[in-house]
Parts: C-alpha cells; sequence; structure tokens
C-alpha cells in the first residue's frame, strides 16, 4: 500500500482539528491556539503550500483573559466561575510547536520545508499510520525501546547502527529511568547477537539475563604508567615520583608474572639514591595501597577482553572499588577495547575482537568530569573521536550533566533525556549536545519516570517516549527505610518475649 493510501485512509478517521496557526510563524517553529490543553510531546499534522508536514508540541500554555492575573480578591474569581455560562469559553489553549519535517520525503530523515505555516493554517493530530511510518520502522537494525508517551499505540523504535557510531548520551535526575534505559538497550542488542561492556559501578546489572559478569580484575604487566598511578593514587603533576613509577614499571616487566609488588617494591627501593624522597612517597602508596589493589591486580590474569562474551551483556563489576580504582579499571577496559577493535578492523578479523561493541559508563559525571583529568576521560574522549571507525560506540550515563566534559557531550550524536529539574543541568545540555532544541529542555520537568526524549540520529525526529520497564533488573530502585525498620523492630520484640 501506498503513503498516500494508507495515510488518507487512516486521516479521513482522525482528522480531529486541534487548532490553527496564529500569530509569526517560522519555518522551523510556530504558535498555534487550540480547541483543547496541548499535551507536551503530542504530535500533530499540517498541510501548507503544498508540503505535508509533522510538527511536535514543545510547550503547551492554558490561560485565561477573564480569570486574569489582575484580579485581586479570589472572590471575584468566585463569582467570575459562577456567573459563566456552562459551555462558555473561559480559558485559551495555546502551544509553541516544533516543525520536524515534511512527511513526503521517501528518506528516514525528514526535511523541513523552506517555507514558514501561514497564519490561519488548520492543525490536525497527527495520523497513526504517519506516526507509525515515523517511529516504527521495520528493518533489523531498529529495536523496540518503548511506546509514544502521548499515543501508546505507536511503537517506538531506535536504530541500534547509529548507537554504534555516533554515541549515546543517557542524561537525567536520579532514579529517572536511566539504568532502566542501560538494561533494555544491552538486553536488546544481547537478542541481536551484539556484545554490550556495562561499566557496572553499582552492581545493578549483574541480575539481568544474558549477563556474564567480570570481575575487575587486571594483569599489572599489561597496566600503563597512568593507570598504576592513578591505582596508586599518585598525582598527574607529581613528576619525579611518576619517573620512578615509569622506570619500575618498564624494569619488572619480566619479573612481574609472579611477585608484582614485591618485585615493584624493591625497584622502588633501588630508585631511593637517585630520586630521594619522591622514590620514598612512591614506596609508601604501595605499602597503603597493597592490600587493596590486590583485588584489582592479579598477576598472569591475561587480558580483559579475553573474558569478554560475544552476543552477551558483559557487566564488569566495580561495586567494591573505590572510584581511582574503578577509574584505572575503566580506563584500562576502555583502551584495551578500542586496540581490539582497531587490530580486528585492520587485519579483516583475523585479530583482535570480531564484533562491534557497545561500551557504557555509568557515573560519567565522575569519569568523565569537567574541569579534571582522569585516566578514564582521556580513553572516553579517544574512544569518542575513533569508536565510529571501529564499531565501537559509547552510552555515557550521567545524573549530572553539568558536571560532564564538554567535549564528550559535543561528541554524543544520539540522546535520551528523561526528567532534568536543574536549569544549570538545562543549560548545560542545550549548549553542548548538538540535537537539543532549547523549549524542550524547559519542559522537562514535566516528564515523570521512564518517559524519555530521544533526540540526534537513531530516531528519525524528536520522539517523546515511555520506555519499556525491564522487570528482571532488580537494584536501582529506592530504599523502603520504614517497612525495613519496622520489621526490625518486631523481630526485636518477638526476641524480647521470648
Ligand atoms: N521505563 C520505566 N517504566 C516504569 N518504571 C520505571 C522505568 N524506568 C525506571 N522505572 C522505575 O524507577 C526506578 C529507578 O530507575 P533507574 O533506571 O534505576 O533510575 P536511574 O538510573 O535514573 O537512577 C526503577 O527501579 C523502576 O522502578
Ligand atoms: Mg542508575
Amino acid at each position: 500500500m501506498s503513503l498516500q493510501k494508507l495515510f488518507e485512509v487512516d486521516f479521513s478517521k482522525e482528522n480531529e482539528i486541534v487548532g490553527y496557526i496564529v500569530g509569526e510563524a517560522k519555518p522551523y517553529e510556530a504558535e498555534i491556539l487550540a480547541f483543547r490543553p496541548l499535551s507536551m510531546g503530542e504530535y500533530l499534522y499540517i498541510e501548507y503550500h503544498g508540503y505535508r508536514v509533522l510538527a511536535f508540541v514543545a510547550t503547551s500554555i492554558t490561560g485565561s483573559l477573564v480569570i486574569s492575573r489582575d484580579l485581586v480578591d479570589p472572590r471575584d474569581v468566585e463569582r467570575l466561575v459562577k456567573s459563566i455560562r456552562v459551555g462558555e469559553r473561559l480559558f485559551y489553549h495555546r502551544g509553541r510547536i516544533k516543525i520536524l519535517g515534511s512527511i513526503d520525503n521517501s528518506s528516514m530523515k525528514l526535511h523541513i520545508p523552506p517555507v514558514p505555516p501561514p497564519p490561519g493554517t488548520e492543525v490536525y493530530k497527527a495520523p497513526k499510520a504517519v506516526l507509525e511510518r515515523i517511529f516504527t520502522p521495520s528493518t533489523p537494525a531498529h529495536i523496540r525501546v518503548g511506546a509514544l508517551l502521548r499515543e501508546p499505540e505507536v511503537e517506538v523504535r531506535i536504530n541500534v547502527n547509529k548507537v554504534v557510531s555516533r554515541h549515546l548520551g543517557i542524561l537525567a535526575m536520579t532514579g529517572m529511568g536511566k539504568s532502566n534505559l542501560v538494561a533494555l538497550l544491552s538486553k536488546r542488542v544481547s537478542e541481536l547477537g551484539g556484545t554490550v561492556i556495562i561499566f557496572d559501578y553499582h552492581g545493578e546489572y549483574l541480575s539481568l539475563p544474558n549477563t556474564v559478569v567480570i570481575k575487575p580484575m587486571l594483569d599489572p604487566a599489561r597496566l600503563t604508567l597512568d593507570e598504576l598511578a592513578r591505582l596508586l593514587n599518585i598525582p598527574r603533576n607529581a613528576t619525579r615520583q611518576r619517573m620512578v613509577l615509569k622506570e619500575c614499571l618498564d624494569s619488572i616487566d619480566v619479573e612481574v608474572s609472579k611477585e608484582f609488588f614485591n618485585g615493584l617494591k624493591r625497584c622502588i627501593q633501588g630508585k631511593a639514591a637517585r630520586y630521594g624522597s619522591s622514590a620514598q612517597k612512591v614506596l609508601d602508596s604501595v605499602t597503603v595501597y597493597e592490600g587493596f589493589l590486590k583485588r584489582v591486580l592479579k598477576e598472569s590474569s591475561g587480558d580483559v577482553m579475553e573474558r569478554v562474551s560475544i552476543g552477551s551483556i558483559n557487566a564488569v563489576d566495580l561495586s567494591e572499588l573505590h572510584l581511582n580504582h574503578a577509574d584505572a579499571v575503566i580506563a584500562h577496559w576502555l583502551s584495551r577495547i578500542l586496540e581490539a577493535r582497531k587490530a580486528s578492523v585492520w587485519s579483516n578479523g583475523v585479530k583482535g575482537f570480531p564484533t562491534p561493541i557497545i561500551a557504557v559508563i555509568e557515573e560519567a559525571h565522575i569519569f568523565i568530569p569537567a574541569g579534571e583529568e582522569t585516566a578514564t576521560k582521556q580513553r572516553a574522549s579517544m574512544v569518542a573521536r575513533e569508536g565510529r571507525k571501529f564499531g565501537l560506540g559509547v552510552v555515557v550515563v550521567s545524573q549530572r550533566p553539568r558536571g560532564l566534559d564538554p567535549t564528550i557531550l559535543s561528541q554524543l550524536g544520539n540522546l535520551a533525556i528523561l526528567r532534568i529539574v536543574h536549569p544549570e543541568d538545562q543549560m548545560y545540555v542545550s549548549k553542548y549536545c548538538e540535537p537539543v532544541m532549547q523549549d524542550v529542555m524547559e519542559e522537562l520537568p514535566g516528564l515523570n519516570v521512564g518517559e524519555a526524549i530521544l533526540l540526534g540520529e537513531w530516531v528519525a525526529v524528536p520522539a517523546a517516549v515511555k520506555i519499556d520497564l525491564v522487570s528482571e533488573k532488580v537494584a536501582g530502585g529506592d530504599i523502603d527505610a520504614v517497612s525495613i525498620w519496622s520489621l526490625y523492630a518486631s523481630k526485636k520484640s518477638s526476641e524480647v518475649v521470648l
């Protein structure tokens, strides 16, 4: 069936006039006066100058000239409400709409007509068939993430290829559904035979189906200077301490396989004559952290990539690590993943890791912060820049977008934005993230848990979506403190009775 046909059939049934274009319009935005309250995220259909166009309600306003803010006595409001006859219009409903593009175009991306809709143009509810054509493509690359927020019968599918090639940012306040979306994408990608690696700082993905839990163990022989320095908490600007560490890291390579810490300490002691107190400081760090680092470093544990299972969700369990250590572990993994993918592309799949990978960095404002250097930040920037060519997509997840490195943010070609209330976060995201529209940012406080705006190349047009809930993901919800207390209290009192 042609689009024309589909469209006409459906349209005749759903031709509810929502309102009219009023005032000044631009090719990409306009104002409408509506018969009913508009819902943020609702899709509309407009025809003008031969174009058939899809639009999106960015802002919805209801007001009244009669019950105006100039009134000074609430009794006046009572009198007004009583005296107005039933059915008489008391309110006006206005909305700012974003014009998303002409639906006549056969390509996936919609093009915005060069001319604005003239005032007085009728605005309709978007027909379901049109929405389905745009939001529910059935290509092998498209996976379901949920349904349209204001049109629950329309399934929303995103293009996973674009996540791999253009990366993804998942931004929202705590508890709004970021990790649920990560779990959902990971599950769907693994169902396609894809490989996902999640750096699981809170240990919340370990129970997902088809998940391989990976201990965060690294082989000391494979560490870089940066990673070891980070593990030992040696600052970046402590040049002499880093020199000591570098010389030892290079020289103990051979015997490293058996007794890493003893070898390292012996070597550092040998540097005392040359480096004095700097060598002592490094030695102190090793002594202080040795016990703890044995959880992260294990001789002969091999290349981390050998532990990755193809076609599965791989959760690297960082839940017992300090921040610094988690930082070193993520950095090490990222560089190994990138190297393994490069090797594969360059050798035509003979060497390296054979299939594309999606890597997820939770708590990204900690590991990829603005205005501060971490081991992960360097590697993540490299992956964001180069990953595309080698089939390595990063998913950056954060509840504090304003704490995120702007360079990384600007390289995210796809976004899922859930509820964000803090104005600074909103401003920061609209400043550094290319696909974001300012009006939409202002409406984000109106979203509820699990409701997201999807922007960027993974969707044909901005999508307001209710994300599917992944029931298998257990952790992440808030703790019900009161019920635990009362359970404990009743247990205690029954003990007293006994
Ligand atoms: N799409 C959704 N639909 C319904 N409930 C959701 C959805 N996403 C999250 N939730 C609820 O919110 C809780 C917190 O979600 P989570 O993904 O852990 O938030 P975040 O990672 O943003 O802190 C979940 O335990 C779940 O109960
Ligand atoms: Mg989370």
